[in-house]
Parts: structure tokens; C-alpha cells; sequence
């Protein structure tokens, strides 16, 4: 009897230190285990007693044994709740706890350009409109007196494969010019407008080519607008995005939908005209074709020739902000290089 007091004394204390599942299953196994268990070789040992004493040890044993298997039972359920309870504190959300900030981004220095300019055009009085990116062989050369053959030889196309039965080639447009013929097939001058978007040309790339790149355009036409009236907004316009300084230089050129027709130089922004390894030592950059709109290009449209004059002119936007921010290389524009883009 005095053997059973002590184990259930040892049994108890031992289970009161048991703080979780494994050192549970330890004291299950040292109590009650098949061969070894303490429980389990007492009442073994019960079987050499005499019978009358056997009796009466044997009943306290069981006692034992059924209170100590209640005690495993209250302490599995413990330990059970006590897990719950952890695993649910570790889900917790603390809703006073500060926020992960997500990185802005930004506009792409192509469009931070064609914005700034389109900015300018509309504070001189264009109206900003949109054309197609992909065109159709109409008004992409056709209307603009490029049908036919030499004069498209100055820009490598691409073609789709999907044409408008019989009538017209889809092609992505190799310049945003076709849209003045879409505007003025609707609208009656004066007007001023200003266009622009991604061309797409069959070019081989370097650092100053690629065969997708962005152009802007102005059309301004009214009864008696002169090369004075171009270059008038084409410096104003360089002066507000460049600064006060800029100066322009026109040069006779040739574009089949112009006549006259020139190119464009301004200041190079790199060495402010002094000469330098952008503008080869000149001074100067060749930035964009204009000329005085081909009266055939009206007559495309549906104007009565002879009755309007308009200046146009068309530049790279790509040129522009290379200049602008001093990029050495077109290709970096569309790379989608995070650490070239960050720096805009
Ligand atoms: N479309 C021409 C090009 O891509 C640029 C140009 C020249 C546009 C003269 C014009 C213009 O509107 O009048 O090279």
C-alpha cells in the first residue's frame, strides 16, 4: 500500500511538469508502458502476493490506475487548448501596425516628352487629335503623293498579312502623317492640330535607329499661312522646351507631301552651338522635316485646290528627349531597363 502512495505521488508531480504533447506521451509511456511502465510492473507484481492480500492491494491499484488515467485525460485536454491558444495568437493580425508604403512609379520619359510638348502646342493654339497605329496604304503613303514607287523608298516598311479586300493594305504606319488627311477629310480650315504616336519602319537598329519610335506632328492651315508662321512656332516651341537661346536653321529637303520642303536644325543643346561630338563639331542638330502642305495632299483630302495654305512638320520624339536628357543611345527607350527608367 505504501508503494502505491509513493507512485501516485511521483506519478502526480511528475504530470503537474508536463507542459506539452511529447512530454505527455514520455509520462504515458513511464506510467503506464506495456513492459516498462511503473503502473504497469506493480500490478505485474501483485500476481506473487498470497490471495487476501492480493484482494486488497489489487483494488487499490486499480483505483490508482483510474485516477491517473483521469489525470492524463484532464492534462491531454490542457495542453490541447493551450496549442490552440498559441497558434491562434501567432495568426493574429495588429491592425495598429504601419503599413508596407508600395513603390510609385512614374511616366515614361517618351511620354513625359510628348506631354511637355503636347503642353506647349496647345498653349500656341493647336488642338490635340489621334490617328490609327495601324494604317491603311492610303493614308499612309497614298494620299500623302507617295503612291507609287521612288518616294517610298525613303522609308523600309513592314506590311500585315490582312489586307481590305481589293482595296487596301494594312501596314503599321511608318509616320503620323496620314492623320492630317484623316482630320481634313472631316474639318474645314483655319484649324491648328496637333498629333502623335508610335511608327513603326523596317530599320536596322543603332544607337540613333529603331524600328519602333515615336513621332509628333503640327498642321496649322488657314488662307494665308507662310514659311514666316512656321518658323515662328517651330522657335517658340524650342525655346519652351529647351530655353531661351535656341535658335532654328531650315534647309531646303524633299518630302513628297510638302512643297517647299526642308529639314530642321536647332542649337545643339549638348554644347549650345559651340561644337561638340553630338552635333559633329557643327553646332547644330537635325531635328525634324517640314514644309508647306503639297496642294495635292489637300486635293487627297477633298479641299478645293488652290484655296488654303498650311505648314506641317513632323519630328522624332525619341531625338527630342535624347537631347533633352542627354541619352546616348534610342535603344534604351524601350529596353524596359528599371534602372534606366528610374533615372527619369
Ligand atoms: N513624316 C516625315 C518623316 O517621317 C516628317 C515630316 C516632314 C512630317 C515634313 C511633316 C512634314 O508633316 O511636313 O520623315
Amino acid at each position: 500500500m505504501e508503494l502505491l502512495e509513493t507512485l501516485k505521488k511521483r506519478a502526480l508531480e511528475t504530470l503537474e511538469k508536463v507542459a506539452d504533447a511529447s512530454g505527455l506521451a514520455q509520462w504515458e509511456i513511464e506510467i503506464f508502458g506495456r513492459k516498462q511502465g511503473e503502473l504497469t510492473r506493480l500490478l505485474r507484481s501483485l500476481r506473487d502476493l498470497p490471495e487476501a492480500e492480493r484482494r486488497k492491494i489489487g483494488a487499490g491499484a486499480n483505483k490508482l490506475r483510474e485516477k491517473l488515467e483521469e489525470e492524463l485525460n484532464k492534462k491531454r485536454a490542457f495542453i490541447k487548448k493551450q496549442t490552440t491558444k498559441r497558434e491562434l495568437l501567432k495568426e493574429k493580425v495588429d491592425i495598429t501596425f504601419p503599413g508596407t508604403r508600395h513603390k510609385r512609379g512614374h511616366l515614361h520619359p517618351l511620354t513625359q516628352i510628348r506631354l511637355t510638348s503636347e503642353h506647349i502646342f496647345t498653349s500656341l493654339g493647336f488642338a490635340i487629335v489621334e490617328g490609327p497605329e495601324i494604317e491603311t496604304e492610303f493614308y499612309n503613303f497614298d494620299a500623302l503623293n507617295m503612291a507609287g514607287h521612288s518616294a517610298r523608298d525613303m522609308q523600309e516598311t513592314f506590311w500585315l498579312d490582312k489586307s481590305i479586300p481589293g482595296k487596301n493594305r494594312y501596314v503599321p504606319r511608318t509616320q503620323v502623317t496620314g492623320i492630317q488627311v484623316r482630320f481634313m477629310e472631316r474639318h474645314n480650315p483655319p484649324f491648328r492640330i496637333v498629333y502623335s504616336g508610335t511608327c513603326f519602319r523596317r530599320e536596322a537598329t543603332d544607337a540613333s535607329h529603331e524600328f519602333q519610335f515615336d513621332q509628333l506632328e503640327c498642321l496649322m492651315v488657314d488662307k494665308d499661312i507662310t514659311v514666316a508662321n512656321l518658323k515662328y512656332i517651330l522657335h517658340a516651341f524650342f525655346e519652351k522646351l529647351f530655353g531661351k537661346g535656341v535658335e532654328i536653321r531650315l534647309r531646303p529637303s524633299y518630302f513628297p507631301f510638302t512643297e517647299p520642303s526642308f529639314e530642321v536644325d536647332i542649337t545643339c543643346i549638348g554644347c549650345s552651338g559651340r561644337g561638340c561630338s553630338i552635333c559633329k563639331q557643327s553646332g547644330w542638330v537635325e531635328l525634324l522635316g517640314a514644309g508647306m502642305v503639297n496642294q495635292k495632299v489637300f486635293k487627297a483630302a477633298g479641299y478645293v485646290p488652290r484655296q488654303w495654305q498650311g505648314f506641317a512638320f513632323g519630328m522624332g520624339l525619341d531625338r527630342i528627349a535624347m537631347m533633352k536628357y542627354k541619352i546616348p543611345d534610342i535603344r534604351l527607350f524601350r529596353q524596359n531597363d528599371i534602372r534606366f527608367l528610374q533615372q527619369f
